[in-house]
């Protein structure tokens, strides 16, 4: 059984995976162009375990002719032509349970870093330890309790970042237009059935959708108008999701009071990007109210054993037993095609 790796986050050692799986030979390259992979190889894997870089595209798929499964190491799987795949007859999977935790524990620390002032203080006290000794200088401090969290996505992360928005004292609200209405999970929060009436009362937006055709530019230049005077846009999701420029445009207006970033539209970033060249070099205006983050809201050593065992895992499941978990693509298969 061959299973090929092609964009590898991990040194060459397939150790982990090999625990999951120690039947099967693991073919490692550290690409991110499926060209720089020779059709000999993708042709000879019986699965493949994708990560984030390589987009798996319908001329991929074709070139897969032994290929029984894919499984992405995570949870997004925008990269991925599923329609392809299923063409193929090859079900696409993911790992949606590795990192929740860590996700929404990072989306709330950027609340509270910017809430509590982190980066001013960090920025000041190492500058000059005198002179920085000031309380009063973080332009986004404020008491939690009382302000309004709302969620963009309730899904696993975003109910586990209202759970921990709530304990800290928010008014937790959000915008979920997919999730059924008796959901027991969101029964504790408001919901908007309009995302722009959320934002207009909501102190700090978290996003915490998967990046669709439909939620693609989503936080453009209009969605940002919406937004209360003031407020702190968190982004955890995927970077496609959030106009950069206007973003930076609106903080400059004095419209919008910071953001934190983990994701970006293009990763790792174009340094003369205009919102990442601000950021290296922060004008007076943006002191304090910016924070970037490299796509690390995953990530634990914990979380990264978790996501390279399960993703071993739910291919040698299929592989060896028949059987799936976590299929994205189900619903593009016939009826009755692939397992329950
Ligand atoms: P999930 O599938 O459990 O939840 C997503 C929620 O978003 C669902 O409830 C869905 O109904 C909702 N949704 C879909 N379209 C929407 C729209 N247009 N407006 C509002 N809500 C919408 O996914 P999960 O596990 O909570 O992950 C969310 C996203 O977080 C992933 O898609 C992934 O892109 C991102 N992520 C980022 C990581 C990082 O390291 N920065 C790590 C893991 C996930």
């Amino acid at each position: 059984m061959k299973i090929l790796v092609p964009d590898a986050q991990f040194a060459l050692d397939p150790d982990v995976e090999r625990t999951a799986l120690p039947e099967a030979e693991f073919i490692i390259h550290r690409a991110r162009d499926p060209l720089q992979i020779p059709d000999s190889v993708w042709s000879s894997a019986d699965g493949v375990l994708v990560w984030q870089d390589m987009p798996l595209d319908r001329v991929v798929a074709r070139k897969l002719t032994r290929c029984r499964i894919v499984v992405r190491h995570g949870v997004g799987f925008d990269k991925v032509d599923l329609e392809a795949f299923a063409e193929r007859n090859i079900p696409v999977c993911n790992v949606p349970d590795y990192g929740i935790e860590e996700v929404a524990n990072h989306a709330i620390a950027c609340a509270l870093s910017l809430r509590r002032g982190l980066p001013t203080y960090t920025e000041m006290l190492s500058l000059d330890p005198v002179a920085g000794w000031q309380w009063n200088v973080a332009p986004l401090v404020r008491r939690l309790t009382g302000q309004a969290f709302g969620i963009v996505g309730l899904g696993r992360i975003g109910q586990a970042a209202a759970a921990r928005a709530k304990a800290l004292g928010f008014d937790v609200g959000f915008y979920d237009p997919y999730l059924p209405v008796d959901e027991p999970a969101a029964q504790p929060y408001l919901r908007f059935a309009d995302l722009g009436e959320m934002l207009a009362q909501s102190d700090i937006v978290s996003i915490h959708c998967p990046l669709t055709r439909e939620t693609h530019g989503l936080f453009g230049e209009s969605t940002l108008a919406r937004l209360k005077k003031g407020s702190i846009l968190i982004n955890t999701a995927r970077g496609p999701i959030v106009d950069t420029d206007a973003l930076l445009r609106g903080i400059e207006a004095g419209a919008i009071g910071g953001a934190a970033l983990d994701v970006l539209p293009q990763e790792p970033p174009d340094p003369d990007d205009k919102l990442v060249a601000a950021y290296r070099l922060p004008p007076s205006w943006l002191a304090g109210r910016l924070i970037l983050t490299p796509h690390a809201a995953f990530y634990s050593p914990e979380s990264w054993y978790d996501l390279r065992y399960k993703a071993a895992d739910t291919a040698g499941d299929w592989l060896k037993k028949g059987k799936l978990r976590n299929c994205v693509n189900r619903h593009l298969f016939p009826p009755g095609a692939l397992p329950v």
